[in-house]
This record gives structure tokens, C-alpha cells and sequence, in this order.
């Protein structure tokens, strides 16, 4: 792995000499050999033919036949195209003629984070006129706004963000269900959008997988039921209102077997049995297709070593054929890309397989485009397959009215921005909040608190909107925001603040648990930082994060003889022996989104001394009783969890024991030392910076273009595990990671002589002018040392991605003290330069690794 295949010779020696580089592109040659494996056989009886409640008319199958006998190819594959908003214009649009479009995570109109509703209705509105425009392309077809509204219209600042769905699996609740998927639509509608990408009906097998807390249940009970309430809540009912102007089109997704991958990886592979394929992993889309979702999304993941977006076992065979589904399956974020054979830009594959939409959502639309339409007219994916994969899409746009209905601008709820968080949506939010509420654990019946006492609230997720709404909040991955990207919303500080207020009692927020008056009783809110898909995939279940400042806190109260509370907030539930034997009472708070206030209602009583709501959550997953049980579902063969399936304390409850649990555990964690800094997401406690002279800016969306300085993520071996900067030059500028705080970090990894920053870079065009690496603290006068690496890259081929690795000794040399860091990494030129890094860590043990020497 030590030098790229691509290099040549004469380079590589070169370059071995001076550096040492590390071949990134090699994962991908070996997942080629993983994928070799056959599927196993298969038996399409293990499917049933579904009675799907939304019937063909003759009327829309006449108008399908219709349009399609008007088509060109041109016409029909465009249809098949849905590229991203950051990637087309309204003049792509108008020329091209798009069935589709989307908006990724954390995307938005104008690459602002703050667009308003308007703005969303003014892109809907133009892309729209666009796309019936026929001046150009010769169609009039209208196009469609699809969006990942997963917790309610989450990429909306003010929107109404619900519990995530393992949240809302633990209220067991289906008629909340279907109102809280009536709400998001309506508050998707509000922005002219058409198309919503949910719900997920992954049954997580193995809580590793970054994504547990997309899923309902480890169970497919729950799942199904869901899916069935959620189609209708956002489609309306099939024999009612369906896909009336009050209602967008759903997403069943991710098909198939996302949440059954080897340890919980995501896009990894399923290997499970056809039966069990279906008997867990299917029953979703039995739920959700029977209530008539328009769509199916294909998963990333592989079953059986074969990508799913190119299986037409799967696909065509059983989901279409056997199971009935006649709308459309639309691909995952270029997932198309990872089938063997195929790149992004081509993939004949995927629509022979049965895709009927390509999701290709980066610049590479165009090639696509191209690419299927040559494929088409060479006679490598047959014209009947494309006619097949248009009705399916045309057929889903004439029940959806999006002929018939007005333009995005004139629907029914379009810019009723009052409808965006409004206190009726909130309300039920709330609801969900209060009844996702597990306990597990109520020592003393100290839980609920008289709201008279003197209450003392601790710890990073108390007052931490961002913190409790978790992946899919604003962001992406829902980190840089503050609480000010919330506005309506209610932290659970202030939840509880508001209720002691009113109650006359005392609610203090105290950041590091210190107090004047002794508290009589201390709530610490704490648990996972926020992230997304593969950015959440873990080792284990061992939580450790925010080096156990939670955990001291929770013990220095108990020997100070006050009653402790934990609210853990977490996207699964993880092994915390440690925290419940320190806890009198322990909450699993989930994800719960924008209310925080509906966990007041639960644990405090109101003024006159009564229970307000009592706990009605059960654990939709089973609660691990070792840092390495990441699997353990309901049902299995043995089954020997913390807490059960279902389990979940009522006030008056006897207590169960939960006080002298093993705290030890016997994984090894690899490489504890490594620290992390940018991996996809910012590490704590680093923040990215751009910088442009003197001025600066923190990076809180997936683009910027700041001053010379221009941003955007994108993509090295998963989803937005890199960016890229350009800079224009003149002045000098860059990225750097700078320490929230502005409070120096100790560096001093293991042995600082043998620890080494290292990043993976990759450069796209050569620069103009010297390009420098820095480190410094806050007094930077005093404490800075930069390398000039202009001659390190000068020797890079572009387009390929090298590791660099510089010991932290050449910044300490150099006068930074490695105890008090303020700015890990910095890179600048004042130059022009056009580069991409990932993987940006500071590593223990790199002896002799250096690209750089200077161990003199
Ligand atoms: C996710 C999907 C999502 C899509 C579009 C993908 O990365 O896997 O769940 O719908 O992006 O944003
Ligand atoms: C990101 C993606 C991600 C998507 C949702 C996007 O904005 O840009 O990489 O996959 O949201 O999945």
C-alpha cells in the first residue's frame, strides 16, 4: 500500500526518497475482490405478492403511452436524471429538462444556510417554469423537488425537528406517526418542494452502523407498522385524500438490507439468508407498499458481495415483478457509482438492474446524461427498459398532479410560512418527545422533581439544540450550529428552566457542575455528539466521548450526597455501565429535535406537586450489556441484553438494580492515542476555518465562497469524507482548524517525538506560489512554526490522493509549545491553489514516517 498503482516508476522513486506516501485508491481494488462472491440461490416464493391499495387507472396508463410515443431519447433519459441543486442551474434545467432534482443534507437555495422560505419557493418556482419550458429541450414535462425531510423538514432553519425515528420507535405509537408525517409534509409544501425521502425502514441489526438512529426498531414489528402510518401520513390515504395539494410523494428507503451489514458498517455488505432478508429486512417495504409509496430508494449496501443498486434479482425480479411496486426506484448519492464496472458518469448496469432514476447529485451529470443516452442508442440498455423506467416515473407524476397543479409558487400551503415550526406542529413534536422518553433506571423514585427545588442543570447537552437534534439538522451531519439556528425551539435547559420559574423553584445552568448554593438534586445532560450515515459508525458501543467529564461530574455528586439525573442523549443505545451506577436515575432522552422542553414535562411535576406525564417509552432496541454486545435483537437465539426489548420504567415502578453494574470491559480499542481532527466532520474540539487576509470565517455548510477562498465538500472514499479549496491568490489565505475555545490543546500525543500530523491531499491543478503548513497557539507571536511544503507537493502528480505526514517535532523545534494548541493545522499560499484533504489526525508512533525531516 506504500505507492500508487497510477504513479510511474520514475516518479515513484522519486517520490519514495523524499516522501512517505501512502496509496489511498487501494480499499477500492480490494472491495473489488470482496465482491467477487456469487449470490447465493434464490427463491422468489419467499416474497409475496402484495395487495398494493393504489390501483392503475386506464386513464393515466393512456396518458403515459401518450407522452412516451412524443418522447425523444433525449427527453426520456433526462427524465431518468435527478442531479443536486449545488450542481445545476435553471438554465441546466431549461436546456436539459430534468425529471428531478434534489437537495443533499444541509443543502440549500443560494448555498445559504439561512434561506427563507421564499427563497426555497423562488428556486421550486424557476426550476419549475424551467422545466415545462419547451423552447430548448422540446419537453414540457414538470420536474420535481425531492428533499431529506427525516425529522421533519430538517434542512429548513425554524422548521419543526421531530424525535429521529429511534426516538419515535420507542412511543410505539403508529397514529402519532401518521400526524407527525402529515405535519412534515405540510411543512415541506410550504417550500414548494414535491418529494420527500423517507421513511427509512432499516431494522438495525447491529448498532454500530452510524445510522441506528435513522431506524425505528431492531425489529421488524414496529417497522412495519410505521411504514405504513408514515406513507399514508405523507401521501395521504388511498382511498382518501392520495397525493392530494395537501400531500408530497414518499420514499420507502433503503432497499434492501441497509441495516443488516457486516458489523454495522455503512454501505457495507448483508449476508444474511433470502428468508431473513425478507423477514427482517423486508417487512418495511411490505407496510409501506401496501399503503402505496410512489417510490423506493436503492441502498448503498451489497447483499451477498453484489451492490443493490445493480441487482435485478432484487430490484426488477422481486420488487417490481413479484411484489407489484409500480412507481419508480430512485438510486442513493451516486450509489450507482459503486457497482463493479460502473463510475459515476456511466452505469448501464444500474438501469438494466432496475433503477429507474439515477440520483447523481455532483458535476457529473452531464457524462451521465450523455453516457445513457449512447448507451441506449448502442442497444447496451434497451429502449423497452427506458420506456419502462419513464411510465414508472410519468405514472407517479400524473397521480401526484404535478401536471395538474399549479405552479410551486401557487400550491396550497407555498410561502404560508406560518405553518414552518408553528406551535400546532411543535405541540405534537412535544408529544413525541414526551412519550420517546425511556427509563431506565428511577433509584428512590427520585424522578419526577418537585420543580420547587433548587435544581442544578450541567453538562454540554443541556443547552445544546444542535446536541439534542443529532444528524440531519440544518446540517448534514448537524454539527456547526448554535442554538440560534433553532429559533421557536426550546432546549432542555430552558424546558426546565421555564417550569422551575413558574414553580418558584431555582433551575441553574452551570457549565462544569460547580454551584453557590448546594443544589438538591443535579441534572447532567450528556451523550453523542451529532453526525451522519458512515460518520457515526463505531467499534463498539463503549461510550467515551468528552474524555468522561460527564462521568466525574455524575460521581463528585453522589459523594457529595446530591441526587444525580442523567439525560443520555444518543442516536442508540451504548454500553454505560459506568454512568448508571452513578446515576440515582437514568433517561434514554434519544435524539429528540427542536422541543426540548417535552422532557420537563416528564421528569418535573407541575406546581401544585403532581405528576404532569408519566414515561410511556419502551426500548424499541435491546439496551447492551457489554461494550462489544453490539448485536443483540430481540428474538435471538440467546439473548442476554442489559435491558430488554420493551423494557422501560412507569412512575410507581419498583426500581430495577442498576447500581453495581460491571464497569470493566475487555475491548481494545485501537489506537487510543489517535486524535482525530477533521474525518468527513470536525472533530472536538476543532473547528474549520477559512481565511482570506485578515478575514475569517467558520465553515457551517458544505459551501462557501468567501472572498478568494472557495469551499465545498466532496467526496474521497464515502460521502463528504473531503473537501476542496480553491484560492484565487493576491492575498494570502486557506483553511485552518482552530480550537473552539481559543483554549490551547495538548498535543503531546503519547510520545510528541514520534506523533505526526498527517492528512491525505490531493491537488487538482499546480499552483502559483509557495504554499505553507503552520501551528501555533493563541499568543501566535511567540508560539508559531510553519514549513514551506511547495516543494513536498511540487512533485505530486495532480488528481491523486498521497498521505503527508509531518512529525510534531518540526513544529515544537520551531517554537510551538505542543501543551497549548491553538491552530492544529493551517495551510496557506498567497498563491493560486486548488486542493482537497481528508483524513486530518494527529498519530502516535510514526517513527521514521516523515515527509519532511528534520530530526536534526
Ligand atoms: C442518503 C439518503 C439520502 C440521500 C439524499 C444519501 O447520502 O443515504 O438517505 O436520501 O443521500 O440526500
Ligand atoms: C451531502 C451528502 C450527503 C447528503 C445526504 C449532502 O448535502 O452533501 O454528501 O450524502 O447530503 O445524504
Amino acid at each position: 500500500m506504500m505507492i500508487q498503482n497510477k504513479v510511474t516508476n520514475n516518479i515513484a522513486t522519486l517520490l519514495f526518497s523524499v516522501l512517505m506516501l501512502t496509496g489511498c485508491d487501494n480499499e477500492q481494488a480490494e472491495n473489488k475482490l470482496v465482491s467477487a462472491e456469487v449470490n447465493p440461490k434464490t427463491n422468489i416464493n419467499i416474497w409475496p405478492d402484495l395487495n398494493i391499495e393504489v390501483k392503475q387507472s386506464n386513464k393515466i396508463e393512456e396518458e403515459i403511452s401518450y407522452l412516451l410515443s412524443r418522447m425523444t431519447i433525449e427527453q426520456k433519459v433526462a427524465q431518468m436524471i435527478q442531479p443536486e441543486i449545488r450542481d445545476i442551474t435553471v438554465e441546466d434545467m431549461r436546456k436539459y429538462g430534468f425529471g428531478s432534482y434534489l437537495n443533499g443534507g444541509g443543502s440549500f437555495p443560494n448555498g445559504n444556510k439561512h434561506s427563507t422560505p421564499e427563497d426555497w419557493i423562488k428556486l421550486a418556482e424557476a426550476m419549475y417554469q424551467a422545466s415545462i419550458d419547451d423552447s430548448l429541450d422540446g419537453s414540457s414535462i414538470p420536474t420535481m423537488w425531492g428533499t431529506d425531510a427525516v425529522h421533519g423538514h430538517n434542512n429548513i432553519v425554524g422548521a419543526t425537528l421531530f424525535p429521529h425515528n429511534i426516538g419515535l420507535g420507542a412511543t410505539n405509537n403508529p397514529a402519532l406517526i401518521e400526524k407527525i408525517a402529515e405535519i412534515t409534509s405540510k411543512e415541506v409544501m410550504v417550500t414548494g418542494i414535491d418529494w420527500v425521502f423517507a421513511p427509512t425502514v432499516a431494522v438495525v441489526r447491529d448498532d454500530r452502523w452510524g445510522r441506528t438512529y435513522e431506524g425505528y426498531s431492531e425489529d421488524p414489528e414496529i417497522v412495519r407498522s410505521y411504514s405504513s402510518a408514515i406513507v399514508k401520513g405523507l401521501q395521504g390515504h388511498a382511498d382518501k385524500d392520495f397525493l392530494s395539494n395537501k400531500r408530497v410523494i414518499s420514499s420507502i428507503k433503503h432497499f434492501i438490507g441497509d441495516g443488516g451489514t457486516e458489523a454495522g458498517d455503512d454501505q457495507g455488505d448483508n449476508i444474511s439468508t433470502e428468508q431473513t432478508l425478507f423477514d427482517i429486512h423486508g417487512q418495511g417495504y411490505v407496510g409501506g407498499l401496501t399503503a402505496g409509496a410512489q417510490s423506493v430508494m436503492a441502498s448503498f449496501n451489497s447483499w451477498h458481495g453484489q451492490k443493490i443498486h445493480g441487482n435485478k434479482y432484487l430490484l426488477t425480479d422481486v420488487l417490481k415483478n413479484r411484489m407489484g411496486f409500480d412507481g419508480f426506484v430512485v438510486g442513493d448519492w451516486n450509489g450507482h457509482g459503486q457497482i463493479e464496472g460502473c463510475t459515476n458518469d456511466s452505469c448501464p448496469q444500474a438501469i438494466n438492474a432496475g433503477l429507474d432514476i439515477f440520483m447523481v447529485p455532483t458535476d457529473v451529470w452531464k457524462p451521465l446524461l450523455e453516457n445513457t443516452i449512447a448507451q441506449v442508442r448502442a442497444g447496451q440498455i434497451s429502449r423497452a427498459r427506458i420506456d419502462d423506467a419513464v411510465s414508472r416515473i410519468l405514472r407517479v407524476k400524473l397521480r401526484a398532479g404535478i401536471f395538474a397543479k399549479p405552479s410551486p409558487i401557487a400550491r396550497k400551503f407555498s410561502g404560508k410560512t406560518a405553518l414552518i415550526g408553528a406551535k400546532a406542529h411543535r405541540e405534537v413534536a412535544k408529544q413525541a418527545v414526551r412519550e420517546s422518553l425511556v427509563l431506565l433506571k428511577n433509584k428512590n423514585n427520585l424522578l419526577p422533581i418537585s420543580a420547587k427545588q433548587n435544581i442544578l442543570v450541567v453538562g454540554d447537552g443541556a443547552d445544546n439544540i444542535g446536541k439534542q437534534s443529532g444528524g440531519w439538522s440544518v446540517t448534514w451531519q448537524g454539527t456547526g450550529n448554535t442554538n440560534d439556528d433553532f429559533p421557536g425551539a426550546t432546549s432542555i435547559f430552558q424546558g426546565i428552566a421555564e417550569q422551575v420559574a413558574i414553580a418558584g423553584g431555582t433551575a441553574t445552568l452551570s457549565a462544569d457542575g460547580s454551584y453557590q448554593d448546594k443544589p438538591d438534586v443535579a441534572i447532567v445532560v450528556y451523550g453523542e455528539d451529532p453526525y451522519a450515515e458512515g460518520h457515526g459508525d463505531l467499534d463498539d458501543l463503549d461510550f467515551q466521548q468528552g474524555g468522561n467529564k460527564h462521568l466525574s461530574l455524575l460521581r463528585s455528586f453522589k459523594q457529595q450526597g446530591i441526587p444525580v439525573v442523567s439525560l443520555f442523549i444518543s442516536g442508540r443505545p451504548m454500553w454505560v455501565n459506568e454512568e448508571l451506577n452513578a446515576s440515582d436515575a437514568f433517561v434514554a432522552v434519544w435524539l429528540p429535535g427542536s422541543e426540548g422542553s417535552g422532557i420537563a414535562d416528564v421528569v418535573l411535576k407541575d406546581s401544585n406537586g403532581n405528576i404532569q406525564h408519566d414515561f410511556k417509552g419502551k426500548l424499541s432496541f435491546s439496551w447492551p450489556n457489554s461494550a462489544d454486545q453490539t448485536m443483540v435483537n430481540r428474538n435471538d437465539a440467546s439473548y442476554s441484553p442489559l435491558l430488554p426489548y420493551g423494557f422501560g420504567l412507569t412512575y410507581g415502578d419498583k426500581n430495577v438494580l442498576l447500581d453495581n453494574l460491571k464497569e470493566s470491559t475487555t475491548i481494545t480499542k485501537k489506537s487510543p492515542l489517535n486524535r482525530e481532527i477533521f474525518t468527513g466532520s470536525m472533530k472536538k474540539p476543532w473547528q474549520l476555518r477559512l481565511f482570506s487576509g485578515k478575514e475569517q470565517i467558520e465553515v457551517s455548510s458544505n459551501t462557501h465562497q468567501f472572498s478568494t477562498v472557495n469551499y465545498r465538500t466532496v467526496d474521497k472514499k464515502i460521502q463528504e469524507d473531503a473537501f476542496k479549496i480553491t484560492l484565487d491568490g493576491g492575498v494570502r489565505s486557506g483553511v485552518k482548524m482552530v480550537s473552539e475555545s481559543n483554549f490551547g490543546q495538548d498535543l503531546r500525543v503519547d510520545l510528541a517525538a514520534e506523533s505526526a500530523l498527517t492528512f491525505d491531499i490531493k491537488l487538482s491543478k499546480n499552483f502559483t506560489d509557495n504554499i505553507m503548513l503552520s501551528m501555533y497557539c493563541y499568543n501566535k507571536d511567540k508560539c508559531v512554526a510553519s514549513q514551506n511544503i511547495t516543494g513536498l507537493l511540487d512533485q505530486l502528480p495532480l488528481n491523486e490522493w498521497y498521505t503527508i505526514s509531518v512529525d510534531l517535532v518540526c513544529f515544537s523545534k520551531n517554537g510551538v509549545n505542543l501543551a497549548d494548541v491553538t491552530t492544529a493545522f493551517e495551510l496557506s499560499s498567497a498563491g493560486q491553489l486548488e486542493i482537497s484533504l481528508a483524513n486530518i489526525a494527529l498519530i502516535p508512533n510514526q517513527k521514521g514516517r516523515s515527509s519532511i525531516n528534520c530530526h536534526h
